[in-house]
């Protein structure tokens, strides 16, 4: 398995990712992803908004402020218990969470000593992990706003506009896709933890004798879109929380875990939450958010069952799973082996010969309305095909000096390095017939 300095090195190599403002020294867990990494990460959202939003009839879709009133965190329970145990070292004045301070770093006495410099550390404080901000002129209490440390509250506090406006009856789903904020104490592991991500959450609302059945299903739905869009099975795998990690109130939670280098770890949580978030934004905004069931006449709080997944960590999971190393001719070949659904370009188109410019950027442009293409001619053919290896381009093309005569070019295959020459007039049915088996 690729290690995270290799990763990370041809993330920036290749404009998958870059370090937040690096040109003044970064800032830690702020990543910035460029031309190719946002590429990859809007294949992510499509395939899961296509997936959860577009294909089903009992789900819909929303887009809300990341800056929500601050009585949204009151009720949700982050004001009081988003936070983490902390500690610092007197001496280096580095940070920790408490839970990474290792007890075989302690003195004879049962004291902890700091991991890095053995310095004294302080007692452990909670670490509130929300960032703060002040909407408008004054920076006063009453101003004191909050940027949103996960999407899915403001789909509760929407949820009786949303389901009047689209007149959905229960069992049905509302899907977000958006930034959230977390100051982690200590963010780590490249894209995996840090203070800025994209979350894709779905809350799905069932009568509550219902939530265990739909639970189980969207714990299978989920795992089945990430082998869908190419994770390798083996790399994945199911935690199902045991009773004391549950939350009060929830009755369920179960953790889709991939394997990194540095240890299973979660991309995705689904669990049935009960009625809680819905009864506690009903307690403190006072508004009613029933259901009212028409062919019962029943009046109820639904259940909810939740499917939260970093987009950052996903995209993660995705480049560890593609990286492989191969030996080609003596030489070392780094590939990207990305599902065609999921790769930054599908295709790429060379010319052979800067001659050959025009007719190349031609049929570029004519595979654009078909595939997610690019356009190379930079360096030697040998290069370019290196280049579009490393950032997993399924298909590269060659418009050749043949090409005008026998109106065919050379399709080369990333993954067997086979080449085929196919007529211009079939590339389409070619290359789709190619995606989907
Ligand atoms: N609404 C439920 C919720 O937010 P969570 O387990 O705290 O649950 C859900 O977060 C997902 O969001 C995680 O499984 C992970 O993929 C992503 N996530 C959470 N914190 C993150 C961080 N600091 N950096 C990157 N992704 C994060």
């Amino acid at each position: 398995m690729v290690d995270m300095d290799t990763l990370t090195s041809l993330c920036k190599r290749r404009g998958f990712v870059f370090q937040s403002s690096e040109i003044y020294g970064g800032i830690n867990g702020f990543w910035d992803f460029g031309p190719v990494g946002v590429e990859l990460k809007r294949r992510v959202k499509d395939s899961w908004w296509k997936r959860i939003v577009q294909w089903r009839e009992d789900v819909v879709g929303l887009d809300t402020s990341i800056i929500a009133h601050p009585q949204t965190w009151v009720a949700s329970g982050h004001v009081s218990h988003f936070s983490d145990p902390m500690i610092d070292c007197k001496k280096c004045k580095r940070r920790f969470r408490a839970d990474e301070i290792n007890p075989s770093t302690s003195s004879g006495h049962g004291e902890k000593k700091c991991p890095e410099c053995g310095g004294e550390l302080t007692e452990a404080r909670q670490f509130n992990l929300m960032f703060q901000t002040y909407v408008g002129a004054n920076q006063d209490a009453a101003s004191l706003a909050y940027l949103r440390p996960e999407t899915c509250q403001s789909i509760f506090t929407e949820f009786k506009n949303v389901q009047s406006v689209a007149r959905l009856k229960i069992p049905f789903g509302i899907a977000q896709i958006g930034k959230a904020f977390r100051n982690e104490i200590t963010p780590r592991n490249f894209i995996f933890r840090s203070r800025e991500f994209e979350q894709m959450e779905l809350e799905f609302f069932c009568h509550p004798k219902e939530s265990q059945k739909w639970y189980e299903y969207w714990v299978q739905e989920r795992f089945d879109w990430f082998l869908s869009i190419g994770v390798k099975k083996e790399n994945l795998r199911l935690r199902p929380h045991a009773k004391d990690e549950l939350a009060h109130y929830a009755k369920g939670c179960t953790d889709i875990e991939f394997q990194m280098p540095f240890g299973w770890s979660e991309l995705e949580g689904i669990a049935d939450r009960s009625d809680y978030d819905l009864s506690q934004h009903i307690k403190t905004s006072g508004k009613d958010l029933d259901y009212f069931d028409e062919e019962t006449k029943a009046k109820f709080v639904p259940a909810v069952v939740e499917t939260s997944v970093g987009v950052d960590r996903t995209c993660l999971s995705l480049l560890i799973d593609a990286y492989r190393e191969e030996e080609v001719k003596g030489e070392k070949r780094i590939v990207l082996g990305f599902h065609p659904t999921i790769a930054p370009f599908q295709i790429a188109v060379f010319p052979l010969s800067g001659k050959l410019r025009e007719p190349a950027i031609k049929l570029e442009k004519d595979l654009r309305k078909y595939f997610a293409a690019d356009y190379d001619e930079a360096g030697s053919i040998g290069k370019r095909y290196r280049r579009h290896d490393e950032v997993g381009t399924p298909f590269c093309i060659t418009y050749d000096f043949q090409s005008d005569q026998d109106h065919a070019v050379t399709v080369r295959n990333r993954d067997t390095m086979q080449q085929d020459r196919i007529a211009i007039d079939q590339l389409v049915r070619y290359l789709n017939d190619k995606f989907s088996s």
